[in-house]
């Protein structure tokens, strides 16, 4: 049985490759024609060292001078050295072309578009080779609209280990996807997309996690969800989902559905509106207290616009807490995008 191990590169993009139990991450990358840094590959010089984000792996032999006790201890880890015992996740101190590699390419066929509300669609496809399709949950791809030379970036909305691949869209005034879907899709539509990409994707859970979502940034945290919903988890992993008007609000069945299938899975949502019908009227971070934030052990993951992601920070800081973890993904209604990792 092989492992399958995510390289992601400075540049965004991810490569997955297959590494057998025993072999080395260098030796496996090299058979996938990925030239990841390598000088020595004796465990000598750190050229390869790298940071293990999810996993467990045998590190190796190694000197001193190229992976310090602190670093391993830190996750930092030689490709040239060491081999897994389970699926891995690797940022590797390179860009995907300095590594002679590049994004992939997928062809698919529309199969289904949900029109939610007015304000929100969404799409799945039929990946033609989805075998070849592997993404971390919370990675996004570039779309090209169809009968345009233009792409938007969106995040799947389904799981790695689902077989459609489905995605949010909110639609916008004059927006290059949004009149497509409004007005020209049909099931049956082929469209081209380039991907995975993106850091913000869930790391494991060894702590509470909070999950933050604004309008259809939540399509990355229900991959996300769809990831626990696979694998038992021991963490208390709670989501608050903020939008602007009732008609954003989509997917609160599907969220209900998880508190039945996801031990420990809570969530409450809010809607800017004063005219709402929703129970809590208003932003996201006047559900925030130091005890949703575990006074600080707690792994952080939020999408939203760039208003609310700012907000939230304050709003953190504010209460005088400092998350374990926190990542976040910017995102506005054109490709553009911005994730970050803040520890
Ligand atoms: Fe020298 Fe890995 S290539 S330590």
């Amino acid at each position: 049985m092989a492992f399958q191990v995510a390289l992601n590169f400075e540049d965004g993009i991810t490569r997955f490759i297959e590494c057998r139990p025993g072999e080395t991450i260098a030796d496996a990358s090299y058979k996938a024609r990925i030239n990841i840094p390598l000088d020595c590959r004796d465990g000598a010089c750190g050229t390869c060292k790298s940071l293990c984000e999810s996993g467990r792996y045998d590190g190796g032999d190694y000197i001193d001078e190229a992976l310090t006790e602190d670093e391993a201890a830190l996750g930092y880890c030689l490709p040239c050295q060491m081999t897994p015992h389970s699926d891995l996740v690797l940022r590797i101190p390179s860009t995907s072309a300095a590594a002679k590699t590049a994004v992939a390419s997928h062809s698919a066929t529309l199969a289904d578009i949900q029109r939610h509300s007015p304000t929100t669609v969404g799409f799945t496809l039929d990946v033609d080779d989805r075998e070849a399709l592997d993404f971390l949950p919370g990675q996004y791809v570039n779309i090209t609209v169809p009968g345009t030379d233009q792409t938007r970036s969106y995040s799947f909305s389904s799981g790695p280990n689902q077989h459609q691949a489905s995605f949010l869209v909110r639609l916008t005034e004059g927006g290059a996807m949004s009149g497509y879907l409004a007005e020209r899709a049909q099931v049956g539509d082929r469209l081209e997309f380039t991907g995975p990409m993106g850091s913000f994707y869930l790391r494991d859970l060894t702590r509470p996690a909070l999950l933050l979502a604004g309008g259809t940034g939540l399509a990355p945290l229900l991959s996300m969800l769809e990831r626990l919903a696979q694998a038992p988890v021991e963490q208390p992993v709670h989501l608050l989902y903020g939008v602007t008007t009732d008609q954003d609000l989509v997917h609160l069945d599907t969220l209900e559905d998880y508190t039945k299938v996801i031990k420990g899975f809570t969530f409450d949502h809010c809607v800017a509106d004063p005219s709402s019908s929703a129970r809590n009227k208003g932003f996201v971070t006047a559900l925030m207290d130091s005890g949703t934030l575990h006074d600080g052990d707690v792994d952080v993951y939020l999408c939203g616009p760039p208003a609310m992601v700012d907000a939230v920070r304050g709003h953190i800081a504010s209460l005088g807490v400092t998350p374990a973890s926190f990542h976040y993904e910017k995102f506005t209604p054109v490709a553009v995008r911005e994730a970050v990792e803040a520890a």
